[in-house]
């Protein structure tokens, strides 16, 4: 199965791409998690990342379309995946295209969830991630059992540094002039469907394996 999971900041990909690396064992390939790991590691990507980051701008194709290509080469990619912030503009997704005919893939589903600015907004600014695992929880929506630490893995949770009012507003402009758009480039593949966001976790997860039940047919 090969799924790209589309929609903006805060729609829930990261949220949902954890059931589905639970139910289907295929990896999440997740391009603002591998920046975040090279922000940690202090990487020279990192530190080049960053100063796009934390402005909400995307990282240069040139810099973002090579880590995508490398990584779904790798061993565990073989039975599958789902892409979750990639592609992000027209240009990535050419490229993308040409990386799957290269490997011979065909895509599976491209889902975008679908929810609305305002709340889009109070689900980024209220959200806790993960240190270790990468796990999303909310302190309204979705708190963890302990306070602060990882209902999964048992480590600290911390906000991104990217999470607050300034930043998203620029993260949901680039969404809409440069994300958007590629709506219309995966609608006339045919493999292209929305969820409804604006939902429970469980009732969007259940629209997706439906979307998903449906392309595999
Ligand atoms: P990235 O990490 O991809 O961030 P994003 O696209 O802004 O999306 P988020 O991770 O913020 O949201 P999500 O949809 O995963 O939501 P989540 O499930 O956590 O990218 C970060 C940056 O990296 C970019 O700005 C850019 O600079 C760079 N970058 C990344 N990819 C790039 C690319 N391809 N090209 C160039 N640059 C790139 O959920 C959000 C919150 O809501 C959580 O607290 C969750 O608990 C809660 N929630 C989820 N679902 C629900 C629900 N149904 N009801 C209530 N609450 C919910
Ligand atoms: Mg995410
Ligand atoms: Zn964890």
């Amino acid at each position: 199965m090969y799924i790209l999971l589309m929609g903006p900041p805060g729609a829930g990909k990261g949220t949902q791409a954890e059931k589905l690396i639970r139910d289907y064992g295929i990896p999440q390939i997740s391009t603002g998690d591998m920046f975040r790991a090279a922000v940690k590691a202090g990487t020279a990507l990192g530190i080049e990342a960053k100063s796009y980051m934390d402005k909400g701008a995307l990282v240069p194709d040139s810099v973002t379309i090579g880590i995508v290509k490398e990584r779904l080469q790798q061993e565990d990619c073989k039975k599958g995946w789902i892409l979750d912030g990639f592609p992000r503009n027209t240009d990535q997704a050419r490229a993308l295209d040409k990386i799957l005919k290269e490997i011979g893939i065909k895509l599976t589903s491209v889902i975008t969830i679908k929810v609305e600015n305002k709340d889009l907004i109070k689900r980024i600014c209220g959200r806790m991630m993960c240190k270790k695992c990468g796990a999303s929880f909310h302190k309204e929506f979705r708190p963890p059992v302990r306070e602060n630490i990882c209902d999964n893995c048992g480590s600290e949770l911390y906000q991104r540094a990217d999470d607050n009012e300034a930043t998203v507003g620029q993260r949901l402009a680039v969404y809409e002039s440069k994300t958007k758009p590629l709506i219309d480039y995966y609608k006339e593949s045919g493999s292209y469907c929305e969820i409804d966001g604006n939902q429970s976790m469980e009732d969007v997860y259940k629209q997706i394996q439906a979307a998903l039940e449906k392309a595999s047919k």
